[in-house]
């Protein structure tokens, strides 16, 4: 079923990312609206895809961004709102509700972007969470840091890229830190601190089901590459290995959790050191960043980006969605820091390397096989070689957000 007027879609972009989902939308013939957070105004966005572009000095401030969008609908019909940022999940959903757009709503985007809010819905789902408490009633509080063991993380509930979570080993390291915090306190959240491994699950949904899942291992753990200045790295887990199986499926539940339909998304667990089992990290309704989109491309021939479009065109449609054939191979991904503008990688030279990330003061590489030792192998390999050869230390205290 095909409408008379072509489809209008708002996509909000608080970084410059996800131009195959914009290139997708017009190869379909919808009109793609962007509207750019100003400082990524200038980027090389797809233009001739694009039917009409906006700025805003950010994409957040209320009312100003309900009022421009709704500025924009007397003369555009908008049939959906897109995120194309993880900061933009939550402005999307607003803009939903208030101009009455099918979606994700409120609520719902709450599971996806507020840290807090994904831990109560996925414990009282039945899903093993690290011990955490709201930052709210210090009664509550006191009683948390007496019965938990730290070390605890102090994290912001709307942030990503590992931004301002404090590691704190002690009550009075707590108290000195909401004191700091002020009224921003309410929007953190406490949880224990637990060490393991940091796994991530990249997937596509269509009526409930999953119907594509990688699961990836990180090398270092994400907080201690943005923290501690090292060498950012995951691959692709054997889709045999009981790893794979096992986050895999408990990104089924949370998906079920979290009453989430359809679309792309990107799933965190950390599995502990001390007793093996998975912790639900956090989700994401959006492709995952660092470049992991291609790394998944490089494996499999899924491009999420362009999937998560025609998923997207689909729901409006009515149609239905199919996956792509596919092939069920293997990837990997490595990158950091570099202390020259354009490290020279021309020593690397595996025929494995399909990709150098093109990016001033990063050194960055994607590796292809069908044998994932052989990824593996690489990726540690480089991981020395990286050291050596291009790691810049710059030990990043909270609050610098070190984005690859
Ligand atoms: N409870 C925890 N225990 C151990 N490490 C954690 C915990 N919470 C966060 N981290 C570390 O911080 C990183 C970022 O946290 P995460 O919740 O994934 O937020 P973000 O949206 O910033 O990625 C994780 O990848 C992990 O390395
Ligand atoms: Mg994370």
């Amino acid at each position: 079923m095909t409408d008379q007027r072509p489809i209008t879609i708002l996509c909000l972009a608080s970084e410059y990312k996800g131009v195959p989902f914009i290139e997708e939308c017009a190869r379909q013939g919808a009109r793609v609206i962007l509207m750019t957070a100003e400082k990524y105004g200038g980027e090389p966005w797809p233009w001739e895809a694009i039917y009409r572009h906006y700025n805003m000095p950010d994409l957040h401030t209320q009312p100003n961004i309900t009022n421009a969008v709704s500025y924009l609908a007397r003369e555009n019909d908008i049939d959906r709102i897109v995120a194309l940022d993880d900061y933009d999940v939550a402005t999307a959903a607003s803009l939903r509700e208030h101009l009455r757009v099918p979606g994700i709503g409120e609520t719902q985007a709450r599971y996806f972007r507020d840290k807090l809010a994904m831990r109560l819905q996925a414990a009282s789902h039945g899903i093993r969470v690290p011990a955490f408490t709201s930052v709210f009633n210090y009664d509550q509080l006191r009683d948390y840091m007496a019965a938990i063991t730290p070390p605890w993380v102090l994290k912001p509930r709307f942030e990503a890229g590992a931004v301002g979570i404090r590691k704190l080993h002690d009550s009075e390291g707590v108290w000195r830190a909401l004191d700091e915090l002020g009224d921003e306190q309410s929007f953190y959240l406490l949880e224990q601190f637990v060490p393991g491994d940091v796994y991530h699950v990249d997937a596509l949904l269509w009526g409930g089901e999953v119907l594509f899942a990688v699961s990836s291992r990180y090398g270092a753990p994400p907080l201690s590459v943005t923290q501690g200045g090292g060498i950012f790295n995951t691959r692709l887990l054997p889709r045999d290995s009981e790893e794979f199986r096992e986050t895999t499926r408990l990104s089924a539940d949370v998906f079920r959790a979290f009453y989430l339909q359809q679309g792309v998304t990107h799933t965190e667990f950390i599995r502990a050191h001390h007793d093996g089992e998975y912790y639900f990290l956090e989700t994401a309704a959006r492709v995952g960043g660092a470049h992991i989109d291609k790394m998944v491309e490089a494996a499999t021939g899924i491009a999420l980006w362009q999937e998560a479009a025609r998923i997207e065109l689909a729901v409006e449609r009515g149609d239905a969605y199919e996956l792509p054939e596919h092939r069920d191979e293997y990837a990997g991904l490595i990158i950091c820091l570099a202390r020259e503008q354009w490290p020279d990688l021309s020593a690397y030279n595996e025929p494995e390397i399909v990709w150098r990330v093109p990016r001033e003061y990063h050194a960055g590489l994607l590796v292809a096989s069908d044998d994932p030792e052989r990824v593996s192998q690489l990726l540690d390999q480089y991981n020395d070689r990286f050291v050596r050869d291009f790691l810049m230390h710059t030990p990043n205290k909270q609050g610098a957000r070190t984005t690859f």
